[in-house]
């Protein structure tokens, strides 16, 4: 090494992984979640999509069955993955070295929600959220509202990838014949 040589960066910061967390509940994933995940994508190493499996809401999909359409959604991502958590999301951050969670800020109507969460979620734990805007035309869009205009028929083909457009039909249809 010569005098005009840089700095030697420590052996550490070369090392690390930027790692991240999108978590969710994906009932199921729509194309505003893959929109989000692939942009996490392009700013991290690594991201986890990590599918909320606390028993709390009333969901259409199973853990099992979220995180097999979220792994298909994301099959094109190589350094994405897909797991499941149960218990405080932070708990999770720390079980797998992950610092940064990334949440979709749809509107400034989640803001309020996000924010609050993104401050307890930093009290607990080592962790930073980072907030990307949702693509425009997927700004209305929500699970929820995608299960519930298509439970009365209404055409939401544009808005899921098409294997799970073709799951949820067929779920609604079990649904509403028991
Ligand atoms: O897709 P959703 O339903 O908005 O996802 C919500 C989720 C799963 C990200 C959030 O409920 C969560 O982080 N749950 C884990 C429990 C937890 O850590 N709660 C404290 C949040 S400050």
């Amino acid at each position: 090494m010569t005098t005009s040589d840089p700095e030697p960066v420590q052996i550490r910061e070369v090392l690390s992984v930027r790692r991240a967390v999108c978590p969710g509940s994906f009932d199921p994933v729509t194309n505003g979640h893959i929109d989000i995940v692939q942009r996490a994508a392009s700013l991290f190493d690594e991201v986890v999509v990590a599918v909320g499996i606390n028993k709390s809401k009333n969901r259409l999909f199973t853990a099992e069955e979220r995180m097999e359409m979220l792994s298909q959604a994301v099959a094109h991502l190589p350094n994405v993955k897909v797991d499941g958590f149960s218990g405080l999301l932070t708990a999770f951050c720390q079980e797998h070295d992950i610092h940064a969670i990334v949440k979709g800020l749809r509107a400034v109507t989640d803001f309020d929600y996000e924010l609050q969460m993104a401050q307890m979620n930093s009290s607990l734990a080592d962790v930073e959220t980072v907030f990307v805007p949702t693509s425009p035309e997927y700004s209305f869009l929500a699970s929820s509202l995608v299960k519930e205009v298509a439970a009365f028929g209404g055409d939401v083909s544009s808005l899921v990838p098409p294997f799970v457009h073709q799951r949820l039909t067929a779920r609604l249809k079990e649904k509403a014949a028991e």
